[in-house]
């Protein structure tokens, strides 16, 4: 087993190799926290931990079962034990739902939700021994309301339900479970979109209360907060990280209000 630093949570972070999940990964291992950055993109969770002695990187596709009990197997037997689990890991096609194939639709489900509710179960042992421990769902704000993709979105809200469930249930055994649902937040998920559509992140920035899409950072700073004790007594939540997207779409309001930005 490996001492960890006083102070020092172990955190588990999927799909970590990009985007917010890298940024994520290198804020808490800022704060002193030994990460285990994985991703089915070994090369870029190796990225990711350049220059991070407290990053580890291990491969995992979080659509197997198995490499996800090793992986927790042997993180606990390494560490001794699993303060923070972050379910970020995603994928997400722009194809259209209706000629959606079969095949598409089942993996978008299955890496999007099922993927956490695999790594819930495998934790979930760990946490209840420990009686502490901090669930973190990557749901969004697709989950809430629609804005396209369809099969994402069902996905991003069974991530809010699942969130209440593990709450609920697992309240008693000291361990909390809040979600996250981030609007537009520019990472390489926008890479391609981006370079057909350039202006895209400044046409969605008026549609924002805070007149700007997101970075990675405003989304790992209310990670950071949702797993340290100042969020001691939340759990259940779903907290919007959207620059007041979800209060109201400037571009709508404004056709109401007759104002212009
Ligand atoms: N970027 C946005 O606009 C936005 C908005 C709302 C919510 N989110 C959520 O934030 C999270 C991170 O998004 P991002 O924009 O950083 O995405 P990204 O595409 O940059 O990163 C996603 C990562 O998931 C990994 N991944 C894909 N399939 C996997 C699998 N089977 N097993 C393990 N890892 C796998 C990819 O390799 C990649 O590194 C996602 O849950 C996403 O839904 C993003």
């Amino acid at each position: 087993m490996t001492e960890t630093r006083a102070g020092s949570r172990v955190v588990l972070i999927t799909g970590a190799g990009s985007g917010i999940g890298r940024v994520t990964a290198r804020e808490f291992a800022a704060r002193g926290d030994q990460v285990i950055v994985t991703d089915i993109d070994e090369a870029g969770a190796r990225e990711t931990a350049e220059g991070q002695p407290l990053c580890t990187v291990r491969l995992l596709d979080v659509r197997d079962g198995k490499q996800i009990r090793d992986l927790v197997a042997w993180v606990v037997e390494r560490y001794g034990r699993l303060d923070v689990l972050i379910n970020n890991a995603m994928v997400c096609t722009d194809q259209d739902f209706g000629q959606l194939a079969d095949a598409t639709l089942t993996a978008e489900l299955d890496v999007n939700l099922g993927g956490a509710l695999r790594m819930i179960q495998a934790v979930l042992p760990t946490m209840q021994a420990q009686h502490s421990g901090v669930i973190l769902n990557m749901s969004s704000v697709n989950g809430v309301q629609y804005f396209g993709n369809e099969v994402y979105s069902a996905a991003k809200a069974g991530l809010i339900n699942l969130t209440q469930s593990i709450a609920v249930r697992h309240g008693p055994d000291g361990i909390r479970c809040n979600a996250v649902a981030p609007g537009t937040i520019a990472t390489p998920h926008w890479d391609e979109r981006a370079a057909a559509d350039p202006q895209v992140f400044e046409r969605l920035a008026k549609w924002y209360p805070l007149g700007r899409v997101g970075r990675p950072e405003d989304v790992s700073a209310a990670l950071l907060f949702l797993a340290s004790d100042a969020a001691a007594w939340i759990t259940g939540v779903t907290l919007p990280v959207d620059g007041g997207l979800l209060a109201g779409n400037r571009v709508m309001t404004n056709e109401i209000i007759g104002g212009s930005d």
